[in-house]
């Protein structure tokens, strides 16, 4: 079933999404928590940091494990997504680097990358709860408009608009790299409880598709109406076309 909240704000978008990480972090004996990169979980990440500054969140339990990272970037490329993660949240919070997992995007060989990581996620039992964002075409970790989508943790081709949207972090264009690494539709699915935000204007044409009642894999988010549990947390701006 799937729950649209829309907020004022950035900030109260953020920090109601962390409130459900929490209570999901709290109510678990040993809680895998899936992660996601982009700006738009930035600020879901400040109000994780607060909370657990303020003793309200313990990370000593979870394990994590993220959705995506781009092909051919070591951990220590500033726009990995290792160092994302690192930078927005692993290095503030009391979380086992052990227990922390992101796909390895320069392994030796991609496809066993691939199934160690689905091994891993259903080792795990999957995630109790799943953080999202939105591409503004509809994708979800790295997994692109396409006729077919894969269920497993695939290599997958960046369109050029994902390209572009995100040349805005490098460079230059031809700095982006052009294949990622993504959990597919399958460990995604299989996360008990899905969070998804989304904000700004950027976001509100493909949002509509939350709405509606169709689903196409040319917008993959649109497949998550099927999920059990996801609650769609959505700024007024994001919103705006709903
Ligand atoms: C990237 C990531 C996605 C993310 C999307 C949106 O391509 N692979 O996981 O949801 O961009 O990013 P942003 O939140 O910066 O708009």
């Amino acid at each position: 079933m799937i729950t649209i909240k829309v907020f004022e704000s950035y900030d109260e978008m953020s920090a109601y999404a962390a409130e459900i990480v929490k209570e999901v972090i709290n109510s678990t004996e040993k809680p895998v928590i899936g992660l996601a990169t982009g700006t738009s979980p930035i600020g879901l990440y400040e109000k994780l940091i607060e909370m657990y500054k303020n003793n309200q969140v313990d990370f000593s339990q979870v394990t994590s494990i993220n959705l995506d990272e781009y092909v051919g970037l070591p951990d220590d490329h500033p726009q990995s997504y290792h160092y994302f993660m690192n930078e927005y949240l692993f290095k503030h919070i009391n979380i086992k680097k052990e227990n922390v997992f992101v796909p390895n995007g320069i392994a030796d060989d991609m496809e066993q990358e691939c199934k160690d990581y689905d091994r891993r996620l259903r080792d795990l039992g999957y995630a109790d709860i799943q953080i999202l964002g939105i591409g503004a075409n509809g994708h979800i970790g790295f997994n692109e408009p396409n006729v077919n989508m894969n269920t497993n943790t695939n290599i997958c081709n960046l369109t050029p608009e994902t390209i572009k949207a995100n040349s805005r972090f490098f460079d230059s264009i031809d700095e982006v790299p052009k294949q990622g690494i993504t959990l597919g539709l399958e460990g995604i699915f299989k996360a008990k409880k899905i969070v998804l935000v989304a904000n700004g204007f950027s976001k509100a044409e493909v949002c509509k598709s939350f709405a509606d009642e169709y689903v196409t894999t040319q917008v993959p988010a649109s497949l998550l109406k099927l999920h059990k549990d996801i609650v769609v947390c959505l700024d007024k701006e994001a919103a705006s076309l709903l």
